[in-house]
């Protein structure tokens, strides 16, 4: 269970750092995010890649929540302890970001492009969840990776131990989501949303 986890959690970590890259781009404006996921797309959109990039999500939570619930052991270090709240995090987000994703795509009829990712980020009182819940999803991926890192590197490098890599890891990742949301954000400005995703912000008219 354990490998298996290990395998798709590679699989979609490729798209993950992928994914993260278009969003760094939204800090040159939403033509740059957009010009860019249209390009990815090509990849990940092709019929192939994406039909595996959705059965390793699916495999990845199954195979995630089955290990917290037969492991249960005790959380001996941080490392341990960080390990298992990211990935319940990740295991609740995932579900609730690729089914809206989903549901915006083939029943909504949305293009889930830029605008349909920072919809809720920049309007009042959505904001409120989709802050916390963008930020804690990038933290909790750096966090996990960390964890695992913490696991499996056995060497120092550069002088710096174990540990102090994965304290880096998990910097590197709190900045990566501020520098994120500024950009979903238009440098915390605000981001004027097409009308035709009003229905995810409670707008009808
Ligand atoms: C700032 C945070 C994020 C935003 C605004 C965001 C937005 C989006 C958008 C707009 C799509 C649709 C892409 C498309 O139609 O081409 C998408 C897809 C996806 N995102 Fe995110 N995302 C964020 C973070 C994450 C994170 C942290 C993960 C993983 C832990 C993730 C995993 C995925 C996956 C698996 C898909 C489905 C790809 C597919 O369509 O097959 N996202 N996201």
């Amino acid at each position: 269970m354990k490998r298996i986890h290990f395998i798709s959690g590679l699989t979609i970590t490729i798209f993950i750092g992928f994914h993260l890259a278009n969003h760094f781009a939204s800090i040159f404006g939403a033509a740059s995010h957009i010009d860019l996921m249209d390009k990815l797309r090509l990849i990940y959109r092709n019929r192939i890649v994406e039909s595996i990039l959705l059965i390793a999500v699916l495999v990845q939570i199954i195979s995630g929540v089955n290990l917290f619930f037969s492991k249960r052991k005790a959380l001996i270090s941080y490392y341990d302890t960080l390990q298992i709240w990211t990935g319940l995090y990740l295991a609740f987000f995932l579900i609730i970001h690729v089914g809206a994703v989903l549901t915006g795509r083939f029943i909504l009829d949305l293009d889930t492009n830029f605008y349909f990712g920072v919809a809720g980020l920049n309007t009042f009182p959505f904001n409120l969840f989709f802050v916390p819940y963008y930020g804690l999803a990038i933290i909790s991926f750096f966090g996990h990776l960390a964890a695992i890192h913490h696991q499996k590197m056995q060497k120092q490098i550069v002088g710096l131990t174990v540990a102090q890599q994965s304290n880096g890891i998990l910097f590197i990742g709190i900045v990566s989501t501020v520098i994120i949301l500024y950009g979903l954000t238009n440098g915390f400005t605000g981001v004027e949303i097409p009308e035709e995703y009003n229905i995810l912000i409670g707008k009808y008219e």
